[in-house]
């Protein structure tokens, strides 16, 4: 079964491929609604309006190397079977914003999985990329960004397997806590 973590994951990759450089990963907390909001949002190659249309079907991909894309209609059916929706907004040659909602309170909502060590391993694992990550609920924001880690590893790689355990720790994910 997949989690938010590994949606997340699996969403960040695509805007990767898609030659963004930078890629913002932000979650809403809508505490009266019950209401998580995914949103990744890239500056990347983007898609036609045609193709956004399609990438929600199963058997459509772009890559050559396995047949069927699963990422973006997983993440469908995921936020559907809450009663929630997945969203994508697109232009070629500007970039996409994904954004998926979820009642968190719905018994077949995904639980939130490793969001800590997704983070981690996202941006360790993409040091060519930067990436954004804010949580936001009610007044409070938790934001972290790889530029300012990379700035304060002072010449240190982002990619050094030390560092993703350090991102880890950085990330407060005490706003997420009674989601679960
Ligand atoms: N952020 C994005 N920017 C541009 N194209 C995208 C983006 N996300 C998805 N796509 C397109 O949608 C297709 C389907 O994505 P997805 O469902 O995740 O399957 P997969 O990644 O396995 O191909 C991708 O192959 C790509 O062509
Ligand atoms: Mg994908």
């Amino acid at each position: 079964m997949k989690d938010l973590a590994m949606h997340i994951i699996d969403i960040t990759r695509n805007s990767v491929r898609a030659g963004a450089s930078l890629i913002g990963i932000r979650l809403d907390v809508y505490k009266t609604e019950k209401l998580l909001k995914m949103t990744i949002k890239d500056n990347g190659c983007g898609m036609d309006s045609e193709m956004i249309l399609r990438v929600t079907d199963p058997f459509v991909t772009s890559r050559t190397t396995r047949k069927v894309g699963l990422g973006l209609p997983f993440l469908k059916m995921n936020a559907e079977q809450t009663g929630g929706a997945l969203s994508i907004q697109s232009q070629p040659g500007e970039g996409t914003v994904v954004t998926a909602t979820f009642d968190y309170s719905h018994i077949d909502c995904v639980p939130l999985g490793d969001i800590q060590g997704t983070v981690a391993l996202i941006m360790s694992g993409n040091p060519n990329q930067d990436f954004e990550f804010e949580i936001c609920k009610d007044e409070s924001v938790f934001a972290l960004k790889s530029t300012e880690i990379k700035d304060a590893l002072d010449g240190i790689s982002i990619a050094n397997p030390s560092v993703a355990k350090m991102i880890a720790e950085m990330v407060d994910t005490n706003l997420l806590s009674d989601l679960q």
